[in-house]
């Protein structure tokens, strides 16, 4: 996917959050899709989400995905994004605290 070509930057998580990561978790981060009810997703605007995630387990499902008894609720992206990519990611998330 992808043109092989995109820059890792800050003012690209917006645009690889809305690709990749909004048809679950939604534009806004509450997670409130069809998708993300069903799979049951945080509400990352929840403060007390946010308060139990920690940086480097995010990082590592986002490289890794998820699995839950064994089936897998969230592919990983290592293959789609890079590092500098996924940590601007995870800043994108942190700002849906409210
Ligand atoms: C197919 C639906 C789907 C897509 C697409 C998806 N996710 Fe997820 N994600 C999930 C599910 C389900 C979970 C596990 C439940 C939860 O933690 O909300 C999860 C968990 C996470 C977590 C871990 C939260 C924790 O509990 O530690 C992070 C961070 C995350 N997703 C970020 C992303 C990012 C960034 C993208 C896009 C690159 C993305 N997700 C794309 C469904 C998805």
């Amino acid at each position: 996917m992808g043109t092989g070509l995109a820059i890792a930057s800050a003012a690209d998580a917006k645009e690889n959050w809305e690709a990749h990561c909004a048809k679950c978790h939604g534009k806004d981060g509450t997670g409130k899709t069809k998708m993300g009810q069903k799979l049951k997703v945080k509400d990352y605007t929840d403060a007390k989400v946010q308060e139990k995630l920690k940086d480097e387990e995010m990082i590592k499902i986002i490289k890794e995905g998820k699995k839950e008894r064994g089936k897998t609720v969230m592919e990983g992206y290592k293959e789609d994004l890079s590092d500098a990519d996924i940590k601007a990611l995870v800043e994108y998330i942190r700002k849906f605290k409210k």
